[in-house]
């Protein structure tokens, strides 16, 4: 099975979560995208009864074209679960999101729902978070010394570029700064020095958040199921 089809099928799994009634968070990437078809599916096919709120606009575009009832967050008074990607899991269940500069909202979503899935592929589950460049969130203004602070500190800051070279901007119209960090030793301890500094609106290291994980491997998904 190639990687599309380990993220189809962790995806269409993780469905299997939602039930009638529920308020549900979209993820948002590429693994989400086979979440939010097999949910469609089912809204449309079955009638499952479920509101929504997104993470990004291209997850709210994908939603609303499938007829999938979405609302914003402001408008609901809980989110029973959301179901997201994520770019690296380690050991400890701690991950590494914003691959796709969608960890700003994909945070505040997580933080406010009582149950967290992550959806992968087994390419995703390492012992050690940092591989994987470590994004960051940062407001426009002064981000050329918000990146020089962050590599004062060692951290090897790169702006985020698209394939012409523009700057990648969230839609919040931030900018993204990633972290060639290879690897993280202390994954609270970096949180809490970039939860510090002004200028970065938020990063990807997603801490004591998920309660159960899904992993599209070459049998079917496993799930494992009460994390915290
Ligand atoms: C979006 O910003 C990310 O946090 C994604 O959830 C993460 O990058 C996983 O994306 P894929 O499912 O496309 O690998």
């Amino acid at each position: 099975m190639d990687q599309n089809e380990l993220k189809k099928a962790a995806g269409i799994r993780s469905v299997d979560f939602i039930k009638d009634g529920m308020t549900v968070g979209l993820g948002t990437g590429s693994t989400v995208f086979f979440m939010v078809e097999e949910l469609g599916r089912r809204v449309q096919e079955e009638g499952l009864n479920v509101q929504c709120v997104t993470t990004s606009d291209r997850t709210w575009d994908q939603a609303v074209n499938l007829g999938i009832k979405m609302l914003d967050v402001n408008d609901v008074d809980h989110i029973d679960i959301t179901i997201d990607g994520a770019d690296e899991i380690d050991d400890n269940y701690q991950g590494i999101k914003g691959g796709g500069a969608a960890h700003l909202k994909e945070k505040i979503v997580a933080l406010n729902s009582k149950q967290v899935v992550w959806i992968v592929d087994q390419s995703k589950i390492v012992h050690t978070l940092g591989k994987f460049p470590l994004p960051t969130e940062v407001i426009p203004f002064g981000s050329q010394k918000t990146f020089d602070l962050l590599e004062k500190e060692g951290l090897s800051p790169k702006f985020r570029t698209d394939d012409q070279g523009e700057l990648v901007k969230t839609d919040s119209n931030n900018l993204v700064i990633d972290l060639y960090l290879n690897e993280i030793k202390h994954p609270h301890l970096l949180a809490k020095y970039l939860d510090g500094i002004t200028g970065i609106v938020e990063h990807g290291l997603f801490l004591d958040m998920v309660n159960t994980v899904v992993i599209g491997n070459e049998q079917a998904p496993k799930v494992i199921e009460n994390i915290r």
